[in-house]
């Protein structure tokens, strides 16, 4: 007798392997509550390294399931990726894909490749696509790549002038060395009551919507985030008054911006002008413009209580020892802005929808949050108890990585692995390769949580989960953005679940970043909060280490 038998298990019940004697497979539509509150998470070898295992006896559809049963209830769900070719594209056929969608023109064996040599007209093109050739590349020898590619310093250049985000040599050190720190995890006191306060005037406003009210998730997202960092750069109140304007312009330009630079793929010199469609250039107008506005009516209001992300550049200064002058401080300002909200709102959205299909997880992150929280609002000191809402964050980072590609020009002559790679080639890093990569991870399209929770299998190395980059340019917002989307989470979901409009299609657009479509139309369904059901999780939960090497 197996052990499917022995328990009388019952219909989807499923035993994967009768030599792994008391592992059993449970299908990812058990009902939930049955999961947070009779399991607990442990660290198992025969079990891929993470299962749970019941504490107790279980009834499930009348069957007694015993104490000391493995189970595995993670996610089954598959969310939507572009269709993989699975023969060779040609560069032109790869070109008009990528004009579409910079993540359709990719064949089946990128998600297995290491290192691939590319070549578009007179444009070399190398994919690092292993730990080590990231490593190599973004790490090791940083200096010889450190520059990005030409093709997104002249989409960003018109918004972000000479800031952070595309300068490099000399004055990206110095920049860094002043901006870094202005918005590091150290500030996060400061920060992480602005974000809160934010979430809540969104839940408040969700609440006085009627039930089962339709949104569109990824604009609120969107909305929420803007607000979030507008406050932080420009101080609550002229931050709200402006975020809408603010951000709008930053759409609109990434909407009409080009999508891909012929110049660059051409192997046509950097100093060539580059071409940009009006509705940009009327959208970059408008933008600086209201930036100038804001900076002037904040240096005015400036004083030394002022704990706005402008009002410490006001205060920093440069090598030579002289402030930082308007030209300055407006790309700064753009690259914060620019960087700091879209990102977040992308990684919202998707988790929305993630947990929309994925009832075990949603209900997990119920049963930890309203343990963790016990229905008050979110604070800082919370977030280092919100495993499983950061291992959902996470996850929805790796499988949707709000900046998909980053690239690099070569600025000398350099060897990977034998493979010479020729000065002024560009250099291509994929994190939706590198996250989705076969040899990297267990069921790399599937929906996973788990992996990212204390002994669960996640990244094989920091050179394989690069949600914010790695190496001297990794994201300066890191801490911001990570604690930003955990509060947000936490916040919004102890009140709410988001429902998918029926017959809704998602599906992946990625101009600059990578966003579930134009709009993710989703309906509010109030939920109650059930503190005393869920004290049993709190062991399978114990603090984490930030896999992205933040401690
Ligand atoms: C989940 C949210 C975020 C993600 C996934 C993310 C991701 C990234 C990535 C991948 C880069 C490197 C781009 C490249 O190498 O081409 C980057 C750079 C940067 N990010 Fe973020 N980011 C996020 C949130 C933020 C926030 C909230 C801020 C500001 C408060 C911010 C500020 C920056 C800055 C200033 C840089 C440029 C760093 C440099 O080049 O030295 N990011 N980010």
């Amino acid at each position: 007798m197996n052990l499917q038998e022995k328990i009388g298990a019952p219909e989807g019940i499923r035993t994967p392997d009768p030599q792994i004697r008391s592992l059993v497979l449970y299908p990812a539509e058990l009902p939930a509550p049955v999961v947070p509150i009779h399991y607990r998470r442990v660290n198992s070898a025969f079990a891929s390294r993470y299962a749970d295992v019941a504490d107790r006896d279980v009834c499930y559809n009348n069957h007694r399931i015993k104490k000391r049963i493995w189970g595995d209830f993670l996610s089954e769900f598959v969310p939507p990726f572009p269709p993989r070719m699975t023969s060779a594209l040609s560069p032109w056929q790869r070109f008009k894909l990528w004009r579409k969608n910079i993540l359709a023109g990719w064949e089946e064996d990128a998600f297995e490749c290491e290192f691939e040599s590319m070549r578009f007209v007179n444009c070399r093109l190398f994919l690092c696509n292993s730990p080590d050739s990231v490593q190599f590349a973004f790490s090791s020898h940083n200096d010889s790549f450190e520059r990005k590619s030409a093709q997104f310093r002249h989409t960003l250049i018109p918004l972000v002038g000479d800031g952070l985000f595309v300068s490099d040599g000399a004055l990206w050190r110095q920049r860094r060395r002043i901006v870094s720190p202005i918005i590091h995890m150290s500030r996060l006191p400061d920060f992480a009551p602005v974000m809160v306060d934010t979430v809540l005037e969104t839940r408040e406003r969700w609440a006085k919507l009627p039930p089962g009210a339709e949104i569109d998730a990824l604009s609120e997202m969107a909305q929420l985030t803007a607000e979030i960092i507008c406050r932080t750069v420009f101080g609550r109140k002229l931050g709200h008054e402006h975020a809408a304007e603010v951000v709008a312009g930053f759409s609109d330009y990434q909407r009409h911006t080009m999508k891909v630079d012929l110049v660059t793929l051409l192997g046509l010199p950097d100093w060539l002008p580059r071409w940009y469609p009006r509705k940009a250039r009327q959208a970059v107008r408008r933008v600086l413009a209201v930036l100038d506005q804001l900076i002037e009516s904040c240096r005015l209001a400036h004083d030394s209580d002022d704990v706005s992300i402008i009002g410490r550049l006001f205060d920093a200064h440069e090598d030579s020892g002289a402030e930082l002058n308007q030209y300055a401080l407006r790309s700064e300002a753009a690259v914060l802005l620019m960087a700091g909200h879209e990102t977040t709102a992308n990684v919202l959205a998707w988790a929305w929808y993630l947990l929309s299909q994925a009832p075990n997880v949603e209900a997990r992150l119920h049963a930890e949050i309203d343990q963790v929280l016990g229905g008050r609002a979110p604070t800082l000191a919370d977030v280092p108890n919100l495993v499983y809402t950061r291992a959902i964050v996470e996850e929805t980072l790796r499988l949707y990585p709000p900046v998909p590609m980053l690239s690099r020009e070569t600025l000398t002559d350099e060897v990977y692995n034998g493979t010479p790679i020729p000065k002024g080639s560009i250099i291509v890093v994929s994190p939706w390769l590198l996250h989705r990569h076969k040899k990297l991870w267990r069921k790399p399209d599937h929906f996973i949580p788990e992996r990212f929770l204390p002994g669960g299998d996640g990244p094989v190395s920091k050179f394989a989960y690069i949600p914010f980059s790695i190496g001297p340019r990794i994201c300066a917002g890191l801490a911001f953005g990570l604690t930003e989307t955990i509060l947000t989470v936490a916040a919004l979901a102890q009140d709410f679940k988001l429902r998918l409009k029926p017959g809704h299609n998602v599906e992946m657009e990625c101009h600059l970043t990578l966003r579930p479509g134009e709009s993710l139309p989703m309906s509010l369904q109030r939920r109650t909060r059930s503190p005393s059901e869920t004290r049993d999780i709190a062991a399978a939960a114990p603090a984490a280490a930030c896999p992205v090497g933040h401690g």
